[in-house]
C-alpha cells in the first residue's frame, strides 16, 4: 500500500544544457509507473527541468531549502521558491550537507515543518558513519537523528513525509549496505517513528535507502519489506543507468 518511490539526486552535477538534455533522455524513455520518479536537478536547473516534465508522471525535488519564505538570507532558497516552480519534494539533511555544511538536527527539523506548511514533501536524510557501524552504535545515533527531525510534527504530517536512509559509508563509494542491512535499519526507522508518532504514521511513512543504489542490486533492495524506495546518487545522471533502476524487476 506505501507507493514506491525512486528519486534521483543529482547533487551538484549537470549545468543547465547537460540538465536539460538529461531530462529530455529520461523523458524518452519507458519508464515503468509503479513507482513515483522524483528527478532532483540543482536549483539553477529546476524551472527548466520542472517544465519539461510538467506533462510527464515523472515530480520535482530540490536538494535543500531554507525555512524562512523570503528575507536577508544570502544564498538561499524558500519553499515558496520551490513550488513556484513546481517542487513536490525537498531532500532535507543529507549528509554531504550535514558533514560539508554544518547541517544540524534543529535546522533540519526546522525544515522539515517548513516544507509541510508549504506543500511539500520532505525526504528527510538519516544515516551512520563507518565507525558507528563499526562500533554498532548506528541504532543510537540514527534514534536521535529521527526523533530530531520530527519534533513538532503532527502524526498527520509524520504519515505524509519520506525518510531515507543513507549510511554515509555507502554513499558515492560503491559499497552498499546488505540487503539485510539495509532493511534491518529501514525497519528501525519505522519502529522509532511509531513511538513518536503512532502505528498508523509508521505505516504509512516511506522509507528509502539510499548508497550506491545501481541497476544491479537495486532489485534485491525493492523487495526488502521495509525498503519503499530508493535515493540515487551516482546512478541517476545517466538516463539509461536511472531508467534500469526506475524499472527495477519485482
Ligand atoms: P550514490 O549517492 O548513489 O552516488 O551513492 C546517493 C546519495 O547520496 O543520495
Amino acid at each position: 500500500m506505501r507507493k514506491p518511490i525512486i528519486a534521483g539526486n543529482w547533487k551538484m552535477n549537470t549545468d543547465l544544457s547537460r540538465a536539460c538534455e538529461l531530462t529530455e533522455e529520461l523523458v524518452g524513455k519507458e519508464l515503468a509507473t509503479r513507482a513515483e520518479v522524483i528527478l532532483c536537478p540543482p536549483f539553477i536547473s529546476l524551472a527548466a527541468v520542472g517544465e519539461r516534465i510538467a506533462d510527464t508522471p515523472l515530480k520535482l525535488g530540490a536538494q535543500n531549502m531554507h525555512w524562512e519564505e523570503s528575507g536577508a538570507f544570502t544564498g538561499e532558497i524558500s519553499p515558496t521558491m520551490l513550488t513556484s516552480v513546481g517542487c513536490e519534494y525537498v531532500i532535507l539533511g543529507h549528509s554531504e550537507r550535514r558533514q560539508l555544511f554544518s547541517e544540524t538536527d534543529p535546522r533540519v527539523n526546522k525544515k522539515a515543518k517548513a516544507a509541510l506548511d508549504h506543500g511539500l514533501t520532505p525526504i528527510i536524510c538519516v544515516g551512520e558513519t563507518l565507525r558507528q557501524r563499526e562500533e554498532d552504535e548506528w541504532r543510537g545515533h540514527i534514534e536521535s537523528q529521527v526523533k530530531a527531525a520530527l519534533i513538532n510534527l503532527s502524526a498527520e504530517e509524520v504519515a505524509t513525509l519520506v525518510m531515507a536512509y543513507e549510511p554515509i559509508w555507502a554513499i558515492g563509494t560503491g559499497k552498499t549496505a546488505t540487503v539485510e542491512q539495509a532493511n534491518e535499519v529501514c525497519r528501525f526507522i519505522r519502529v522509532t517513528i511509531e513511538t513518536i508518532a503512532g502505528h498508523d504514521a509508521a505505516e504509512a511513512v516511506r522509507i528509502l535507502y539510499g548508497g550506491s543504489v545501481k541497476p544491479d542490486n537495486v532489485s534485491a533492495l525493492m523487495a526488502a519489506p521495509h525498503i519503499d524506495g530508493a535515493l540515487v546518487g551516482g546512478a541517476s545522471l545517466k538516463a539509461g543507468d536511472f531508467a534500469a533502476v526506475v524499472n527495477y524487476e519485482k
